[in-house]
C-alpha cells in the first residue's frame, strides 16, 4: 500500500488513497463543489473502473500496474481566456519532472499537443484538466494524470510504459512522491500575477518541448492527409501548422497526426 512521504507544501498535503474508484477526477470535482478538500488534495487509486480522457474518450489502466490519481488544485482568479496557459505550464513541469527523474539522453520525453506526454514517441501519459468557472473566472482545477507505468500490453501501438521503455519495473511509489514534490515546488498557481516576461516563457518553452516541432509530417484535418509543419501552440492552445497553403491553425482535435513518415 502506498505510503505518503512527499514532504511537500501544499500537493499531497491530503492524501486520499482509495484500492477502486469509478473516475478520480469525477470524486475530486464532487468533492471540491460540496467544499470537502483542500487546495492540493490528490485523490490516487489502484483500479480506475470508468477513467475518463480528453473529448469524452476513456482512459484504461491495468489495476495496480500504473498512477491514475487526480490534484485538486485552488486557482488565484485565473480568467478563462488564460486557460491554455495553466495547461502549457502544467505539461512544462511535467516534461521537466521527467526530464530530470529519467535524466539519459536516450531518452527522450516531449508534449504531444495539447498535453500528452510522449516517450520515444509513444504516449506514456496523458492529462484531463477539468475548470470549476465561477463567471469568466476559473476558481478550481482538476487535474486528472494518467500515467502508464509498469503495464506491459496495450491496446493502441501508440502507447507505452516508462517500464517498456526503460526495460525494468518501477516503483510506482516512490515516483508518485517525486512527481507530486516537483509540481508542488514548480508549478505556479498565481497565473494573474505573472509578468508578461514569465508568460512568454511559458510559451516559448512549451513550443520547444512538443513532439515533431520543425517537422515536417503527415497530418489528417477533414479532407485528405496533408503534409505541414509544425511551428507551435498560440495563446487559446490552438495547433500552428504551415501548409501548402501558408501558417493554419487547428482546433483540439480537428487535426491528428498520422504515424508515417514524410520521404
Ligand atoms: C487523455 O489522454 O485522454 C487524458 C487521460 C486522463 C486520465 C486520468 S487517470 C486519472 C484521472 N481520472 C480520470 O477519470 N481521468 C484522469
Amino acid at each position: 500500500m502506498y505510503n505518503y512521504s512527499a514532504n511537500t507544501q501544499y500537493i499531497g498535503k491530503q492524501f486520499l488513497y482509495l484500492t477502486t474508484c469509478h473516475s478520480t477526477n469525477d470524486l475530486a470535482k464532487s468533492l471540491n463543489s460540496r467544499g470537502l478538500c483542500k487546495n492540493g488534495m490528490v485523490i490516487f487509486t489502484e483500479n480506475q473502473t470508468h477513467g475518463r480522457g480528453q473529448q469524452g474518450t476513456s482512459w484504461v489502466s491495468e489495476p495496480g500496474q500504473n498512477l491514475t490519481f487526480s490534484i485538486i488544485l485552488r486557482l488565484s482568479d485565473l480568467s478563462l481566456d488564460k486557460q491554455f496557459l495553466f495547461n502549457k505550464a502544467l505539461s512544462i513541469h511535467l516534461l521537466g519532472f521527467f526530464r530530470t527523474y529519467f535524466s539519459n539522453p536516450a531518452y527522450a520525453f516531449h508534449i504531444k499537443w495539447p498535453n500528452d506526454v510522449y516517450l520515444n514517441g509513444k504516449k506514456i501519459a496523458g492529462i484531463l484538466v477539468e475548470n470549476s468557472l465561477s463567471g469568466t473566472h476559473i476558481t478550481a482545477s482538476v487535474l486528472g494524470i494518467g500515467l502508464n507505468v509498469n503495464q506491459q500490453v496495450f491496446d493502441f501501438p501508440t502507447a507505452s510504459s516508462l517500464a517498456i521503455a526503460f526495460d525494468k519495473p518501477i516503483d510506482r511509489y516512490e515516483l508518485l512522491n517525486s512527481l507530486l514534490l516537483y509540481l508542488d515546488e514548480n508549478l505556479p498557481l498565481n497565473f494573474e500575477t505573472l509578468s508578461m516576461a514569465e508568460v512568454q516563457t511559458i510559451h516559448k518553452v512549451y513550443d520547444a518541448t512538443l513532439w515533431g516541432l520543425h517537422q515536417p509530417r503527415w497530418y489528417q484535418a477533414a479532407a485528405d492527409p496533408f503534409i505541414a509543419t509544425l511551428k507551435g501552440v498560440d495563446e487559446q492552445g490552438l495547433l500552428i501548422l504551415e501548409t501548402k497553403q501558408g501558417i493554419e491553425r487547428f482546433e483540439i482535435k480537428s487535426v491528428q497526426f498520422i504515424n508515417h513518415p514524410v520521404d
